[in-house]
């Protein structure tokens, strides 16, 4: 049977086997995408419980999946229910109002619109927005409130978002859960990550859905950061596989002034259910109608390639909120930063414990001999940077506090502004300038964010005064005030805080264990990283298995750019450093990651030592761009492999680049993206007996004639890459 064929037949057998929706009423409305393709049916359950519906073609995509709220009622004494200690947990025992039913339909609006906007910094110099659009207006006769549901859809899937216009006394008030559902339509393939409401540091797991929870139990190893809320939890963006061959994805676009979606999945009915992060009293959010939630978005692609180029979560966002950009740019940077990492150095300048920031008296203090922000070795860094085409040198722990920075539940722990004894500030960045580098500027704030919202003005106007226009801050430990979670709504409004007031001082931000990004750099392209996952740093805290690096561009990167850090040429820390941590990639995966994570800001991660054993594979690192106008995925899987092309922007060179997981894997290249006429190819391959772990250093590097019409053959070796750069002829 023609597999076309096939299509439809299990769509219906997964339909009938699929749990029926407690009733099967008519759409009250319908949309379809520009193509056609998607259809999206809007129900209205005999109880008045919102429900929506997506199909591609005959495939059914996401079942009658119910819409709504649970909203906090009056707490009142007498409601509460004490524990013998005294404590109370008012979000359990407080009456919910049910806001996900008893509605009526009181009205739709139908619009559609198509333009193209030009991003500051991306993947290609323009990108169409098309959509169709329905508006539900509903209302709950019982208490006269309002809820609006807007939504987008898109050849490329599907975005909505609920409105509340206010109405009934709905205008201060608190959600106690987002009643939001997924019913997937079948149990498809899921790369997931636990829900957890502090970190996304961990590695992939793929099963079946109906396998998260026993598979969680089995096999998830943690560290003591990780916290999952429940075993079957999972994080978006949340990237699944139908067995139709459909790429499902599930994330949220524009998350603004509200908590960070999880889903909890149901592994009998496959049913992915909200779970927003709660405050530090379990409430879910606080709004104030005319509001809005973020946007939950539903991709659908035909293959995994298209899943990669898909814009839809961008698309979603506001535009550009900036009047001036002229001051935000791409960066290539080194950093004083992976010997720390590794252990060969220190942030802190001395090992004193019980440091107060307002009376230690560093000057007089014994140096811990270790302390990598010195003098001597930043300007090591600067030299080599700038003899080698870089912007930016970032330099950590440049700054008094070190000493008691992660989880000491220390409220003031930097004061951001004064440097270390061995660090001459106005010296270092005069000597950087003079050479065409920028320092970037580092904030760690241990999660001390009173403290680090206290100094913001300070230490961003201090930026300014010495020529910094980028911070990478950090967000190590649990959040103070304690309670608070890295992805509540406290948190997400604080980070959106930084990033605006960052831009009043013309300053970028890259933020390292903030919320995972959800398309605001659309808005605030000032905003040019996220960390947001298990990044290179893992490395070093004992191995990344390869294959991670082929997930997280469809996962992580759906939001917005990541701070990869690649670029580790050394892989052997034992010898270098004594860390027993091995890197799991050889150096052509590293080379692949310039262009298979895209990112405006690429950083070579290792030390000028280790680049100067390898200045012939260094090259690609200095020619790659990091700006592009046109990007083309030619092969992806998720977890196995990606191969991408990119053109960059401004001199229209083309650079190629792949890695693949633990297998070896071959790929033809072929070169129809390059326009007519001949190149000059230099090949940066795996040698034949390259491994990640036996033989990561090993690669060659090869220079061919190309044109259109021809391919080139690569084969990458198990945890390794290729990458090629094209100089016209
Ligand atoms: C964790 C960040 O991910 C890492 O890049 C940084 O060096 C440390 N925190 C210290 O701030
Ligand atoms: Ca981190």
């Amino acid at each position: 049977m023609q597999a076309k064929k096939l299509i439809p037949l299990l769509a219906l057998l997964a339909a009938a086997c699929h749990p029926a929706p407690t009733t099967a009423p008519e759409p009250k409305a319908e949309l379809r995408s520009p193509d056609g393709q998607l259809r999206l049916c809007f129900y209205l359950s005999d109880e008045g419980t919102p429900r929506y519906a997506l199909s591609c073609g005959d495939t059914p995509v996401l079942l009658p999946s119910r819409l709504g709220f649970s909203l906090r009622g009056t707490v009142k004494a007498e409601q509460l229910d004490y524990a013998a200690d005294g404590s109370v947990s008012k979000s359990d025992t407080a009456p919910g109002i049910a806001f996900d039913r008893g509605f009526e339909l009181t009205g739709t609006e139908t619009d559609s619109f198509d333009e193209v906007w030009t991003p500051v910094w991306g993947e290609e110099s323009q990108i169409r927005n098309h959509y169709n659009e329905l508006l539900v207006h509903l209302r709950q006769p019982e208490s006269g409130r309002l809820l609006d549901i807007r939504f987008r859809l898109f050849d490329d899937g599907l975005g909505f978002r609920y409105e509340f216009p206010g109405g009934g006394g709905l205008v201060h008030f608190v959600i106690k859960e987002e009643q939001t559902e997924f019913a997937c339509a079948d149990d498809w393939t899921a790369w997931w990550i636990p829900g957890d409401y502090d970190t996304q540091e961990y590695e992939y797991n793929c099963t079946k859905l109906s396998e998260v929870a026993a598979h969680f139990r089995d096999k998830m190893r943690g560290n003591s950061s990780q916290t999952p809320f429940s075993t079957s939890g999972v994080q978006t963006s949340l990237q699944m596989k139908t067995p139709e061959g459909l790429y499902v994805n599930i994330h949220e676009a524009a998350l603004v002034d509200y908590p960070c979606l999880n889903l909890v999945v149901d592994g009998k009915t496959h049913v992915l259910r909200a779970h927003l992060t709660p405050d530090a009293e379990g409430w879910k959010g606080n709004l104030t109608a005319p509001a809005k939630t973020p946007w939950r978005t539903v991709q659908v692609a035909p293959s995994a390639t298209a899943q990669l180029a898909s814009r839809l979560v961008l698309n979603l966002n506001e535009p550009c909120a900036l009047d001036d950009v002229s001051w935000i740019h791409p960066v290539k940077y080194m950093g004083v930063w992976w010997e720390m990492i590794a252990g060969a150095g220190s942030w802190a300048y001395t090992d004193a414990v019980g440091v107060d920031l307002h009376t230690f008296d560093y000057a007089a203090a014994k140096p811990n001999g270790r302390h990598s922000a010195n003098n001597e070795r930043v300007k090591l860094y600067i030299d080599f940077a700038a003899e080698h085409g870089f912007d930016a040198l970032l330099v950590e722990g440049w700054n008094i506090g070190w000493e008691e920075w992660a989880n000491c539940n220390k409220d003031y722990v930097f004061d951001f502004q004064t440097p270390y004894p061995d660090f001459d500030l106005e010296a270092l960045n005069a000597y950087a300038h003079k050479k065409g580098i920028l320092l970037v500027m580092h904030h760690e704030t241990s999660s001390s964010v009173r403290n680090y919202e206290r100094h913001l003005e300070a230490a961003y106007s201090l930026m300014n005064r010495y020529g910094y226009d980028a911070v990478k801050s950090g967000y190590v430990g649990d959040i103070l005030p304690q309670g608070q979670h890295h992805y509540s709504q406290w948190m997400v409004n604080h980070y959106l805080y930084c990033i605006t007031e960052a831009a009043k001082h013309h300053i970028m931000v890259n933020a390292h264990e903030a919320v995972r990004p959800t398309g605001l750099c659309r808005t605030y392209p000032n905003l040019i990283g996220n960390e947001s996952a298990m990044g290179t740093e893992y490395q070093a805290f004992g191995g990344i298995t390869p294959g991670h690096t082929a997930i997280i561009p469809f996962t992580r990167l759906n939001g917005g750019p990541m701070d990869y850090t690649p670029g580790i040429f050394e892989q052997n820390l034992k010898d270098w450093c004594g860390n027993d941590s091995h890197v799991n990639s050889t150096i052509c995966g590293q080379l692949g990651l310039y262009l298979t994570m895209y990112s405006p800001l690429q950083m070579a991660a290792d030390t000028p030592e280790h680049y100067s054993r390898f200045m012939d594979a260094f090259q690609f690192i200095k020619d790659v761009a990091v700006d592009w106008s046109e990007s083309r995925y030619l092969y992806a899987e998720p977890m196995e492999y990606i191969v991408a092309a990119r053109k960059a922007k401004g001199t229209g060179q083309w650079f190629c680049g792949g890695v693949t997981d633990g297998q070896e894997r071959s790929f033809d290249v072929k070169l129809d993206f390059l326009e007519p006429g001949s190149y000059e190819a230099t090949l940066y391959a795996d040698a034949p007996d390259a491994h990640f772990s036996t033989n990561p250093q090993a690669y060659r590097i090869s220079k061919l004639t190309v044109g259109p019409q021809d391919t080139i053959p690569v084969t990458m070796a198990p945890g390794g890459g290729f990458a090629i750069s094209f100089r016209k002829l």
